[in-house]
């Protein structure tokens, strides 16, 4: 990415901050029929157990998985926050990249405050990472090398940016949370770019072996945001009978919804620089029934 097309980019975020306090009508109370989640995102919609829920259960549904949501949204930032702090130290400090990596860590910081805070105004209570996310999700951003945790983080963008654009664009979500999907969209939209623009040096010179591994990391990141939010506690919660065999159904009627709404650019952006192949196709479509 040149370096013109960088400064623009810090241009904008210094000139045009978008301030949670400001930006979010936090004092605004829901409505009785607000949703809190589009449908088409909540794990139940599609099954037939779906129907058979009250409006005040399909409600308290969208609002356990958008806590849920936003919880691993928190984690993942804050994660990606420590690496980034480290892989800057061995940038010069007025070079273009650094400059914009620290106005990214500012805005990452600015969405983890605003997710928390949103999470308090729901009354969430959310449900911890299982221990295999918390193991992998340390482990990769303490030892995976800087191309890979870049690949990562811009795939888990990918898919926020896509949740992002459902949610502020449905009228019958809560406007609270409608404007903190607006923020974040926004901004992550610059991050995305800016992630795209760099990865593009190390993807030019990576032969076989390199795009498999990208690949791979990209499909273990995708497949962990897949598992972060359908959880059987939440079926419990609302008082669903049976949450044993519903979050069974959930996960696959989950998986089927996740691969028809949110795969498009992810699969877009791995097939421009030839992620997929022999070695990768198999795993993209168990994991994911990718249709790669
Ligand atoms: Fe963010
Ligand atoms: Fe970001």
């Amino acid at each position: 990415m040149q370096a013109e097309e960088i400064e623009r980019l810090i241009k904008i975020s210094k000139e045009r901050p978008l301030m949670p306090e400001t930006y979010v009508p936090w004092h605004e109370t829901p409505a009785a029929d607000d949703l809190y989640l589009p449908e088409v995102l909540t794990s139940l919609q599609g099954l037939p157990v779906y129907d058979t829920l009250t409006q005040q259960q399909k409600i308290d549904l969208g609002r356990h998985e958008v806590v849920q949501v936003l919880y691993s949204y928190g984690w993942g930032e804050a994660l990606f926050c420590v690496f980034m702090s480290k892989f800057i130290l061995d940038l010069p400090p007025d070079s273009p990249e650094h400059r914009f990596l620290i106005r990214e860590i500012i805005e990452e910081y600015r969405h983890q405050e605003m997710f928390a805070q949103t999470i308090t105004l729901l009354q969430g209570e959310p449900l911890k990472q299982t221990p295999m996310h918390r193991f992998s999700g340390q482990v990769t951003t303490k030892y995976l090398p800087a191309d890979y945790l870049f690949m990562g983080s811009l795939s888990v963008e990918l898919i926020t940016d896509l949740y992002g654009n459902h949610g502020r664009r449905a009228p019958e979500i809560y406007s609270v949370l409608r404007k903190v999907f607006e923020l974040h969209n926004i901004e992550e939209g610059r991050h995305i770019h800016f992630t795209k623009g760099l990865l593009e040096q190390y993807t030019a010179k990576a032969g076989y072996i390199k795009k498999t591994l990208y690949s791979l990391v990209i499909l273990m990141n995708i497949y962990f945001v897949r598992t972060m939010y359908v959880r059987k506690e939440i079926y419990e919660r609302i008082g669903i009978p049976n949450p044993d065999a519903v979050y069974k159904e959930a996960t696959k009627n989950f998986r089927n919804k996740f691969t028809q709404n949110c795969l498009g650019l992810i699969i877009e952006f791995v097939d421009s620089w030839g992620g997929f192949n022999t070695a990768t196709r198999w795993a993209w479509r168990l994991l994911l029934k990718a249709k790669v």
